[in-house]
């Protein structure tokens, strides 16, 4: 993996879909002084989607695409990462797939966070089928995307211990908190301490 010289940071995009606290954590993240990445800008599958909000007041440019026209959107998106000489991808909330020929033109490193101990339970719901399942534990997952949902090499993993009393609610909001920390961590490996 790549190393970061002197004082230099890689050039971020955040790719989002709702309210965005992963988002949130990655840019104050990005704000200290250690940090290996500096957040260019941060595109949206929803113009609504609050994490937008936080990162305007960041004055951090955004961009909104809807995904109806996936080829003609992803171009778009191509195109501005190249301008913007964007050289890593964090997906963090985002709920649409991008294309394998996105992630081939691309051709930097993209990376996803999700809340499971991958390779089990991939997709979406997880903390309802974790639950179901009667699991004991589950945890959160940093990875690199491949052309497979939820499939590329893992970074990191954080386990938690399931409570009997967890509902789907209150096992997303323990995870959450541990996403928040295990990306910090994912992105110090990967560039910093390897
Ligand atoms: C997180 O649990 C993330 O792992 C999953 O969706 C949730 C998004 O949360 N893919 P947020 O938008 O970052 O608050």
């Amino acid at each position: 993996m790549a190393k970061l010289i002197g004082n230099s940071k890689f050039n971020t995009a955040i790719f989002i879909s709702g309210k965005g606290s992963n988002l949130r954590n990655l840019i104050k993240f990005s704000n200290s002084k250690n940090s290996p990445i500096k957040i260019i800008f941060v595109i949206s599958s929803n113009h609504k989607a609050k994490g937008l909000l936080f990162a305007r007041k960041h004055k951090i440019k955004t961009k909104s695409f809807n995904f109806k026209n996936k080829e003609k959107d992803e171009k778009k998106i191509l195109h501005y990462l190249k301008k913007n000489k964007i050289n890593l991808i964090c997906l963090a909330g985002f709920m649409k797939i991008l294309s394998i020929n996105f992630i081939k033109k691309f051709n930097k490193k993209i990376l996803n966070i999700h809340p499971s101990l991958l390779p089990k339970y991939k997709g979406l719901n997880t903390h309802k089928r974790v639950i179901q399942n009667k699991e004991k534990k589950t945890g959160c997952t940093v990875h690199y995307v491949n052309s497979k949902l939820d499939s590329g090499k893992i970074i990191l993993q954080k386990k938690i211990t399931i409570r009997k009393k967890d509902t789907p609610k209150t096992l997303a909001s323990r995870v959450l908190k541990e996403e928040h920390i295990l990306y910090r961590k994912a992105l110090m490996k990967l560039f910093i301490n390897p």
